[in-house]
């Protein structure tokens, strides 16, 4: 079976990606490569960053069957698509989760449309040749909080359509089926399935 190296030191993603590539792929992490440090990530694009991400782990490991890396960014209609690429630092270089949430709820405070989407782009790069897979979730930013736990990222803000609850009120086995990464995940392992 292929090893693919997934340029990420998330250990959730891990987790969730080796599941849906059970069978199809072995996905080692950076530390299992034996790679350190931190992955540049300054493009403009969630594109451009997904495969800047794969790049790096690419051009110190040519002698591997492929890696891949993924980037992700909640897009707000209201705000011109933002926050975008720069989901992560919105509220600043070192924000936490709730910062973020804090300067998205000002921003549409009073803003009836509140429409936006998860994106996320997977950068695959077998041969030198990257390939694309895409995942998007639409639904609505709430004006609270709706949260049972701790809720990871803009989770307790984000109310997926055709649900009522919140990202973070959900099952995490529900919420991967019908997130952005679940879904671009989903479109990696159909690929590989061949
Ligand atoms: P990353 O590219 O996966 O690191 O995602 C960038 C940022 O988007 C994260 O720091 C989170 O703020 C946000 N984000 C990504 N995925 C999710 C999700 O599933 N729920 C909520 N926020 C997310």
């Amino acid at each position: 079976m292929r090893q693919l190296i997934f340029a990420t030191n998330n250990k959730h993603k891990v987790d969730e990606v080796r599941a849906a590539l059970d069978g199809k792929a072995t996905v080692l992490t950076l530390a299992d490569a034996g790679l350190h440090g931190e992955i540049p990530e300054t493009a403009d694009t969630l594109q451009g960053n997904a495969l800047q991400k794969a790049m790096w782990v690419w051009s110190r490991l040519p002698g591997i069957d492929g890696c891949f890396a993924d980037d992700t960014g909640l897009e707000v209609d209201a705000l011109g698509g933002a926050p975008g690429v720069y989901s992560a630092r919105y509220a600043g270089e070192h924000c936490s989760f709730d910062d973020n949430i804090d300067k998205l709820l000002r921003a549409l405070d009073g803003v009836a449309d509140r429409r936006a989407r998860f994106r996320t782009v997977i950068c695959l790069i077998e041969h030198g040749e990257p390939r694309y897979f895409e995942g998007r979730v639409d639904g609505q930013i709430l004006t609270e909080r709706h949260s049972a736990g701790e809720g990871f990222g803009y989770d307790p803000v984000f109310m997926p359509d055709r649900f009522a609850v919140s990202f973070a009120e959900m099952p995490l086995d529900v919420k991967n089926r019908i997130s952005h990464r679940g879904l671009a995940v989903a479109r990696l392992a159909e690929y590989l399935a061949g």
